[in-house]
């Protein structure tokens, strides 16, 4: 293995600080897919760095649309020049989505409004993820979707789309997505219909943009046809990477960290509270002068920690934190999540992969069809986790081996390159 790929984390003596956290994911790949649709010349400050954005932008130039980056005084801005609603060209060849599920289920619900043939490909892990849950209701909207048994590669004809009512059977903020994107391109009102509220940032960057959206939950609805213009967007922090050390401040005795600037957005927020649950200090601050997502302050402090659990109805709002909170349910208190079946189709099969990992360290933590028990109260003595090219588990395992007697070997750490890049520095920065 590339000793690169591997990182050594010592037991914390101390932990915290202040910092910002790179560009919230979720919200860049809005940021850009629309800013290739608008009219004009779309201006994104704070972008997220990580390989996943990167793999939206290769896949967007690809089909014409000119994106453009440029250091700031504290953050990358970058200018994505739009083609216009239905302006996309046809690939030079297939579009290559790496590791980001995002980047691929957004494509296909962009590319069935365009009257062209493209294919999507991405790596092992994306090559594994289920892509039918979006080829379905694309489908039924008109455009012609190949999988592979249900999986990427996935070639896309697109054209003339009629506007739906998706009922949607599972609770899927990229799904979701996928049919309001393709709904820009429809004849009439597309509507989706949620089982459970997810992460909305779909629909405020639509608003951002000047599409006609409206929230009645659990409906959304698009009006397809209208040309969207230019933005000018601020992408707050990842709320979904300062979750890493806010779970390590709440483990590690006299820890206290503050994250400013990053994404508050109620649907993501969740995680905060369930800090509070298991008995950590948490302190928000909204900023003033709220974008189109609202960003604030966070701070985070140690205190005794204890038994908390996660129920179905509260996994979509913090499905992207689970791993960071089995981290620190090895600090302490223990956690129990159930509900939480599509852990096991995200980059990794992260009920598995996120269990053995935490096992390898010592904990005590127990596999459930949908979800895992991990036991707190004894200390972990320490050894090697395996992230297996998943980013928030490699990022997890690190959280969870600051609170070991002994050192721990991440092995697979260089995954954490998706969505934070500065990852190893930070915590060595936040333990000195
Ligand atoms: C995302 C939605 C979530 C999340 C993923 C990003 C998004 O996936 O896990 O990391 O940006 O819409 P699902 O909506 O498929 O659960």
């Amino acid at each position: 293995m590339n000793p690169a790929d591997e990182y050594t984390v010592r037991p914390a003596r101390r932990f915290g600080g202040v910092l910002r956290v790179p560009g919230d994911k979720s919200i860049s790949h809005r940021a850009l897919i629309l800013g290739a649709l608008a009219v004009g010349r779309t201006t994104i400050r704070g972008l997220a760095p990580g390989a996943d954005c990167r793999s939206t932008i290769r896949c967007l130039s690809a089909l014409g649309a000119g994106i453009s980056g440029s250091p700031g005084p504290d953050a990358t801005v970058w200018h994505v020049e739009g083609l216009g609603l239905g302006g996309l060209r046809p690939p030079p060849g297939p579009l290559d989505a790496g590791n980001s599920g995002t980047t691929a289920r957004f494509l296909l619900g962009v590319l069935a409004g365009h009257p062209f043939s493209a294919t999507i490909v991405g790596d092992e892990s994306l090559s594994r993820r289920p892509m039918r849950r979006v080829a379905e209701p694309l489908t039924l909207m008109g455009a012609r979707i190949a999988t592979t048994a249900g999986c990427l590669p996935a070639t896309v004809t697109g054209g003339r789309l009629r506007a739906v009512t998706c009922e949607m059977a599972i609770a899927s903020a990229q799904v979701k997505s996928a049919v309001l994107l393709a709904g820009l391109h429809a004849d009439g009102v597309t509507v989706v219909v949620e089982p459970q509220q997810t992460r909305d940032h779909t629909e405020r960057a639509l608003s951002a943009f000047g599409a006609e959206v409206t929230v009645e939950p659990p409906r959304v609805s698009v009006r397809g046809g209208a040309a969207l213009a230019a933005a000018d967007l601020t992408v707050p922090g990842d709320l979904s990477s300062a979750a890493f050390w806010a779970a390590a401040a709440a483990g590690v005795p006299g820890a206290s960290v503050t994250i400013e600037g990053v994404g508050l957005n109620p649907s993501r927020t969740s995680f905060l509270r369930m800090l509070g649950r298991m008995g950590a200090r948490v302190d928000v601050r909204i900023d003033d002068g709220q974008g189109f997502e609202p960003s604030g302050t966070v701070t985070v402090s140690h205190a005794e920690l204890g038994h908390a659990d996660v129920r179905p109805h509260e996994v979509p709002g913090l499905i992207d934190e689970l791993p960071a909170l089995a981290a620190l349910a090895t600090h302490g208190g223990g956690l129990a999540v159930t509900g939480a079946g599509e852990l096991r189709v995200k980059e990794s099969d992260r009920i598995a992969a996120l269990v053995a990992g935490l096992r390898a360290l010592g904990a005590d933590a127990q596999e459930a069809a949908d979800g895992f028990v991990i036991t707190g109260g004894r200390r972990l003595p320490g050894g090697v986790a395996y992230a297996v090219g998943d980013h928030r588990l490699a990022m997890a395992f690190a959280i969870a081996a600051l609170g070991a007697d002994g050192p721990s070997l991440i092995r697979g750490a260089a995954s954490v390159a998706v969505s934070y890049p500065g990852f190893f520095d930070t915590l060595e920065r936040l333990c000195a």
